[in-house]
């Protein structure tokens, strides 16, 4: 089979395509033909070394995908070769064919193409998660979502959305701004040329935001935490920047305030019976339409490599997909 190989720690333009052999499942384990691989930013950041863990070059990145069963271990009982299944993984999604554990699989809802599947798990269980368990948003209270247009943040727009929040999405340009507003965000403002303090004050009356959904990180966290209500809550959800940032401990008192951390890849190993729960709403959002992915492009296996390399160059709104099987 066909897979994009990251033989050397380095930028998207160092991956390869390349034959390798075909995974075989074993037990408990099912082979899982791709037809569509979702990137999200940890993809990026793995390829250079970068990320939480470290995995043994050379190997085949992707952690999310849409796709069929083809073939099933010993022992797997809850899928057949020929059903439609969504599945995350450590790595190896960006190839014709993945090995998954039966158990982690999905059904892929009725309805649901691929490509949709593939973008979705990870985004909107991040930002479901975050919203609803860590900073327990309430109806009618304000959210800032930064880097709004991307994929964790149209996500978190939506849910805050179907949570009953006003929503004021922060992104870069003209037509970032545009999306937001098209996935129901009530306010948008340009983050990095607006002056916070009075574009905020400005929106909220002098009260600040209630929630602060910040998948950026650099300067903007404390720009953003200075205009955190009393009682707001800000979610630590990561760095596109690039920096990590620090905060003066002071605001937290001020504000009576708190800061929160995010961490959903090791919250659904934790608590896999909450993040079950955590989809059916999902999944009931998405039939009502309350929750609607934005996949921008797809890029077919050979030029996987770009669709990384957009995402790191800020070009994307939404997500983008590997489609390995068209
Ligand atoms: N904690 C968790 O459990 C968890 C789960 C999923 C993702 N994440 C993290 O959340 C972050 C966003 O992930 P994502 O998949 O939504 O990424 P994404 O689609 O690329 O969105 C990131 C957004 O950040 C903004 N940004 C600001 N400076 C940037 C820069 N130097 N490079 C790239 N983007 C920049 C961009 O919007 P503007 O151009 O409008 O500024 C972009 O839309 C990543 O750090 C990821 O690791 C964390």
């Amino acid at each position: 089979m066909k897979a994009l190989i990251c033989k050397a720690w380095g930028l998207p333009e160092t991956l390869v395509v390349e034959d390798i052999q075909d995974p075989v499942a074993g037990p408990g384990q099912v082979v899982i033909r791709v037809h569509a691989a979702g990137v999200n930013f940890p993809d990026a950041l793995i390829i250079q070394n970068k990320y939480q863990f470290t995995p043994k070059l050379p190997f085949v990145p992707g952690s999310e995908c849409a796709g069929v069963v083809e073939s099933i271990g010993e022992g797997v009982e809850r899928v057949r070769p020929g059903d439609r299944v969504m599945a995350l993984m450590e790595s190896g999604a960006f190839a014709e064919k993945v090995r998954a554990a039966a158990d982690g699989l999905i059904p892929l809802p009725e309805g649901v193409d691929f490509a949709t599947g593939s973008a979705f798990l990870l985004t909107y269980g991040t930002a479901y998660h975050a919203l609803t368990d860590r900073a327990a948003l309430k109806e009618g209270e304000t959210l800032l979502v930064l880097g709004a247009s991307g994929g964790v943040g149209i996500a978190a727009i939506e849910v805050g959305k179907a949570v009953g929040a006003r929503v004021i999405a922060a992104a870069s340009s003209p037509q970032k701004r545009a999306i937001c507003r098209d996935h129901g965000a009530d306010e948008v403002i340009d983050y990095a040329a607006a002056d916070l303090k009075t574009t905020l004050a400005s929106l909220t009356g002098g009260k600040g935001v209630d929630v602060i959904f910040d998948p950026v990180g650099g300067p903007f966290t404390e720009a953003a935490l200075r205009n955190c209500a009393r009682r707001g809550r800000h979610l630590i959800i990561g760095f596109a920047n690039g920096e990590i940032p620090r905060v003066p401990a002071n605001l937290a008192l001020l504000k009576e305030c708190s800061l929160i951390g995010v961490f959903w890849g090791r919250y659904i190993k934790s608590e896999p019976a909450a993040w079950a729960a955590d989809l059916r709403t999902l999944f009931a959002w998405l039939r009502e339409g309350r929750l609607r992915p934005h996949v921008e492009t797809r890029y077919p296996l050979e030029r996987g490599s770009e669709a990384l390399a957009a995402l790191l160059g800020r070009r994307v709104s939404g997500k983008v997909v590997i489609t390995p099987v068209p």
